[in-house]
């Protein structure tokens, strides 16, 4: 079974980290398909922790490549900043760098005018609480075809005529919004400062990872944010600028859908969402903070307090749909400890009546029908198998399996490697 993709079944920050990590123990490519640095993984080495926003987090593992693919937008010198670090912390060397991390020449480069034009939209009305790191501009630079794609900086003149076409196209933007850019002199300083390490690194990673497909090796396509941030099935405009749902790996990846063998949806057993736009099942109260506070949920990027709310069942059935999910990777189960009693959402109460349907278009009006689910107070990070853990967290695991169509295939009860009930893993042949 080598081609699985890994998404985010809500608003992102599901806990990819861990699962990517028990899933990359045998996969020969890590594939990031989607997004940029607004993506944000904490890896854990040793004492020390690293926060990587670009490079997958496969690059622990040495025999493991790392694939940036075309889908997504690179900060050229924050992916330096965190290959250095990872070099500075012996996760990484000069001389394997190559052969362990591959970028897509076609990947487009995000600049300071990016992140300019993005911190000034968030200080005006039509803020939305991005990451603010330049994300957005550059995706609409890619599709008003005037973006720049690493490749091109092989050649100087091209990028620097590209640079002045792009600065020339964003300034009457910043004057609107009462800000400056960078001048092309200071973008063209960058490139030339990180164009000589860069270029080493790219390749047309799509035959990169069709050889591998090929050859029955066991490629993992890691999804960035999730499912109600994607640009076409999310909760526009309070989206990120990207595909982070399934089909956004063929796409994103110069892969075929006929390769795909597995979807994994990735549940958080509460839903959080950071940044602005409509929470139905959103909890304001003392127990939002409680699972704020138990689950860390804290922005790896931005630091911001994460919003946090009940399981969305009708949300998750959504998500099953537009992504084909075939099994769950259920995080987080451990931060429900405690709690007296769990409400779910199974419903909607909409101006057309009840409904199972997730109301994507109407969210900010719907209004949540929930059933309450008894809780369980003991803690469950050494339950090793579904039957060790207390009666009520499996009722609600099979509440969930059965509500929203797809089995589980991992439950993770603590942050630790060894906390996590293995169902079925992807590339053991199923078992
Ligand atoms: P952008 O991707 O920085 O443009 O932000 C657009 C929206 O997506 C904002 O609501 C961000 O908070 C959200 N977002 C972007 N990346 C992530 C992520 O990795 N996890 C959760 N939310 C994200």
């Amino acid at each position: 079974m080598p081609g699985v993709v890994v998404v985010g079944a809500q608003w992102g920050d599901e806990g990819k980290g861990k699962v990517v990590d028990l899933f990359t123990e045998r996969a020969k490519l890590v594939v990031r398909y989607a997004g940029g640095p607004n993506a944000g993984h904490t890896l854990v080495v040793g004492d020390e922790k690293i926060i990587v926003r670009l490079v997958p987090s496969g690059i622990l593992r040495t025999g493991t490549r790392c694939v940036l693919a075309q889908g997504m937008v690179i900060d050229p010198d924050r992916l330096l900043g965190e290959i250095d670090e990872l070099i500075s912390k012996k996760k990484l060397d000069h001389d394997s760098l190559a052969s362990r991390l591959t970028v897509s020449d076609r990947a487009h480069a995000i600049l300071p005018y990016h992140v300019a034009i993005d911190s000034l939209r968030e200080k005006g009305d039509a803020a939305i609480g991005t990451t603010k790191r330049g994300v957005g501009p550059c995706y609409e630079d890619k599709a008003a075809r005037r973006g720049i794609p690493l490749g091109a900086f092989r050649d100087l003149a091209r990028t620097e005529k590209l640079v002045a076409a792009a600065i020339e196209a964003w300034s009457p933007v910043a004057k609107a919004l009462g800000g400056e850019l960078p001048s092309p002199r200071d973008v063209m300083d960058l490139v030339r400062r990180v164009r000589d390490r860069i270029l080493p690194l790219l390749a047309e990673t799509s035959a990169v990872v069709n050889d591998a497909l090929v050859k029955n090796e066991d490629v993992l396509f890691e999804g960035a944010q999730g499912t109600l941030l994607d640009l076409d099935h999310g909760t526009y405009p309070f989206v990120t600028s990207s595909t982070p749902t399934s089909g956004g790996a063929c796409t994103g990846s110069g892969v075929g859908p006929t390769r795909i063998d597995r979807v994994i949806g990735l549940v958080k057993a509460y839903t959080t969402r950071v940044g602005g736009g409509p929470f139905p099942t959103e909890l304001t109260d003392a127990v939002g903070d409680r699972l704020r506070n138990a689950g860390q949920e804290f922005g790896s990027v931005t630091g911001r307090p994460r919003r946090t709310g009940w399981l969305d069942l009708p949300g998750l059935r959504y998500a099953v749909r537009v992504n084909g999910i075939d099994g769950v990777a259920l995080t987080k189960l451990d931060v429900m400890s405690g709690l007296d009693e769990i409400m779910v959402c199974v419903g909607y109460e909409t101006p057309a009546g009840r409904s199972r349907e997730f109301p994507i278009d109407d969210l900010a009006t719907a209004k949540p029908i929930y059933e309450t689910m008894r809780g369980w107070k003991e803690s469950i990070a050494s339950a090793k198998k579904l039957a060790d853990l207390p009666d009520a967290a499996r009722a609600y695991l099979d509440r969930i399996e059965k509500e929203i169509g797809a089995p589980l295939d991992v439950v993770s009860v603590g942050s630790r490697r060894d906390e996590t009930i293995v169902l079925r893993h992807p590339f053991h042949g199923g078992s």
